[in-house]
């Protein structure tokens, strides 16, 4: 079994220029076929509330299920870091609040470190969280949770105007001391500057392959989530076709009464069914 990647390892894979591999899961399952297929990271994210509760957005989630979900998968991946995500209100509106929530990913579900949204106007929340012992990933450029400011899910930083925001965000984010950031839906070009700037690892998602790792939401890669996809999406398989295919055939053998067949009955230890027939028949 591989040892868990931590910290150093992943800022010793940034300097040797090795990726590092990073997929979202939400459930023990998926988060054993994570760390068979050998991830070196996985997101709890709060993209659980469309991919998993079916929510419209990120905005409903909140702290206990990010915890419940977080717990879920490192069961099923106990040897590889897991960041849990911090949902929306659980940092925002006060320090000693930022500290606490962050604190229950860690305490009550085992995590490795925290995610949370923003670039400058997060800096006292990272410092906060930072100074308590926790690692920390910044999360700029598209942020689900205030996408309603961005003027929905978009794409950021494509004038030189709107990347110099997105650059600085990413200076200040490593500033306050977090260990980690992503950079979300952001040109490649914006993305590759950040990346070769900052000395802390840059995480990808919709951001190029010019960063030190990649990120999907695995309900996306799996082709499990159906009511969009984005442009940075990759699918490796369709699930949501495999299983309704299976679903499709089961209903066609149930009604049929091809399903269940001999093999799939408990029959009745030998000597007993002359008995049941003698007393029920
Ligand atoms: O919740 C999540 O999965 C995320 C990704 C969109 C980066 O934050």
């Amino acid at each position: 079994m591989a040892k868990k990647k931590m910290i150093h390892e992943f800022m010793r894979m940034k300097q040797d220029g090795e990726k590092i591999t990073f997929l979202t899961a939400y459930d023990f399952p998926t988060a054993q076929f994570a760390e068979t297929a050998g991830l070196d990271m996985l997101l709890v994210g709060d993209s659980l509330g469309m991919c998993v509760y079916g929510y419209f957005g990120t905005v409903p989630v909140v702290m206990d299920q990010c915890i419940y979900h977080c717990e879920a998968v490192r069961r099923g991946a106990p040897n590889t870091f897991i960041v849990g995500d911090m949902p929306f209100m659980s940092y925002q509106s006060a320090l000693e609040k930022a500290v606490e929530n962050a604190g229950r990913f860690l305490k009550e579900a085992g995590c490795d470190a925290i995610k949370l949204e923003g670039g400058v106007r997060v800096v006292p929340q990272i410092k906060a969280i930072v100074e308590a012992g926790i690692l920390v990933m910044g999360h700029i450029g598209l942020t689900p949770q205030s996408s309603g400011q961005l003027g929905g899910h978009k794409a950021q930083g494509r004038t030189l105007e709107t990347a110099s925001i997105v650059i600085q965000d990413a200076f200040a984010v490593q500033k306050a001391g977090a260990q980690m950031i992503l950079l979300e839906a952001i040109p490649p070009e914006v993305a590759a500057y950040i990346a070769q700037k900052l000395s802390i690892p840059v995480l990808s998602i919709g951001a190029g392959p010019d960063c030190d790792g990649q990120l999907l939401i695995v309900s996306d890669m799996i082709g499990q989530f159906q009511a969009f996809t984005p442009k940075f999406v990759k699918k490796y398989c369709n699930v949501a076709e495999v299983v309704t295919n299976a679903m499709k055939e089961y209903v066609a053998e149930v009604k049929a009464g091809k399903f269940p067949e001999d093999d799939h009955c408990y029959h009745m230890i030998s000597g007993e069914k002359e008995k049941f027939d003698a007393e029920f028949k």
